[in-house]
């Protein structure tokens, strides 16, 4: 299988500097596949290479691009799968060939002694990444406990360096605990700790340059997000994306032309170094979708199992677990599940015509799990 024929679609409509990077990717993607024939490969080819896991729908902040409305309807608590339930689960999707795991939330730090989990599945020894996505808050109380857990890697959402701003995205006065938080992280030794950084037109998209600077300062990758029309924006409409073309161009009128650097792993960024050795990273997923090359599904708090974060149905897995399924069986549903599997939920939104919220806030209230703060981005 050529890697031209099945990414040739995809590649399509990049520029040609996006188009090799996909390329390598994309290469590196069917390499494993022809390298590692026994893990399991979805309709497109795909691996299963990583899990993102919600450990809980609440949060603390309420940012705009995410949390927009007054009122939420949250998980039973009941519901929620327990650590060592987790555990459990993450042990059979490491057999079905997923090395990483990334702890994400709602907040993840707001679920009580995250650092148990961490802990739990440091134990595993074949999951060779723990990482956390936070948005800050709470990480500087819990970062070195963290890293004694056994998690490797963190990234901190920042999206502005201005608190009046900050008030105004999140709804909370907390921007001095998140940069707190940042600096608790880079001290606790983290690898390759990251910032993501969520680009919105008009609201903070004059910060590009100030952002990236900061994150030069305390040694920690940028990454700018164009503003994606996932379940749970519901402010979102397409003017307000800023488009990687125009986020590169704000920084080469800056800093001069940038090189572009191989991917990290099948992460969603493409990468670039300005001349002073600084790099950043770039996530598209609204113009140059990376769906071709994603290796990610993921769980939410209550066990519901979804393969791609536009998706409108997942899969249950608290049932079975709980009504004693054996590992065998859950495996088998794993495997049958991600066979079948051909999402590429972000090209088809590009293809559309036309494009407004993924969902409406009536289905929203109706199934929270098709909140990005439910399945964990
Ligand atoms: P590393 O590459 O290990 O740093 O992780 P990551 O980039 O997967 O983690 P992170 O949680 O920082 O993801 C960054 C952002 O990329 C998310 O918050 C989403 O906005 C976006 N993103 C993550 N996963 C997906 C995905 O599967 N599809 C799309 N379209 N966007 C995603
Ligand atoms: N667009 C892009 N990224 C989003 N996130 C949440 N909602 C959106 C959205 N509409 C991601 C951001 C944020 C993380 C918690 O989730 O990366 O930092
Ligand atoms: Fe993967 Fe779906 Fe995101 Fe595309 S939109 S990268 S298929 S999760």
């Amino acid at each position: 299988m050529s890697t031209k024929t099945v990414f040739g679609a995809a590649r399509r409509g990049l520029t040609k500097r996006a188009g090799d990077l996909y390329h390598q990717i994309a290469k590196r993607s069917l390499m494993s596949a022809a390298t590692h024939p026994e893990l399991l490969r979805d309709a497109l080819g795909r691996p299963l290479g990583q899990l993102r896991v919600s450990v809980t729908d609440r949060c603390n902040l309420r940012c705009r691009y995410c949390m927009p409305e007054e009122e939420y309807h949250w998980l039973r608590r009941s519901d929620l799968l327990t650590y060592e339930e987790i555990a459990q689960l993450a042990d059979i999707f490491a057999d079905a060939g997923v090395s990483k795991v990334r702890l994400t939330g709602g907040e993840p730090l707001l679920r009580h002694d995250v650092h148990r989990l961490v802990r739990l599945l440091a134990a595993n020894g074949r999951l060779r990444e723990i990482a956390l996505t936070t948005n800050g808050v709470l990480l500087a109380q819990s970062a070195q406990l963290l890293r004694e857990a056994g998690l490797t890697r963190v990234t901190v959402s920042l999206d502005t360096l201005r608190p009046e701003r900050f008030l105004a995205l999140t709804r909370q006065n907390l921007h001095d605990r998140v940069l707190e938080g940042i600096r608790a992280a880079g001290a606790a030794g983290f690898e390759r700790l990251k910032i993501d950084t969520v680009v919105i037109g008009g609201l903070n998209d004059d910060e590009i340059l100030e952002i990236l600077e900061f994150g030069r300062s305390i040694g920690g990758e940028v990454r700018f997000i164009e503003y994606m029309d996932v379940g749970g924006a519901t402010l979102w409409t397409p003017d307000q994306v800023i488009p990687r073309d125009e986020i590169l161009a704000r920084i080469e009128r800056r800093h001069g032309a940038v090189e572009p650097l191989p991917p990290d792993g099948t992460a969603p960024a493409e990468r670039f170094r300005l001349r002073d050795g600084t790099c950043f990273g770039i996530i598209a997923s609204v113009t140059s979708p990376f769906c071709r090359t994603c290796d990610r599904s993921r769980l939410t708090a209550d066990g519901m199992w979804y393969l791609c974060l536009y998706a409108l149905a997942g899969t249950d897995l608290r049932g079975p677990l709980r009504r004693g399924a054996s590992r065998e069986e859950i495996a088998k549903l794993l495997a049958e599940v991600w066979t079948a599997r051909s999402d590429r939920g972000a090209e088809q939104r590009r293809e559309a015509r036309t494009r407004g919220p993924l969902v409406t806030i009536e289905n929203l209230r109706r199934d929270p799990h098709l909140e990005m703060h439910t399945r964990g981005g």
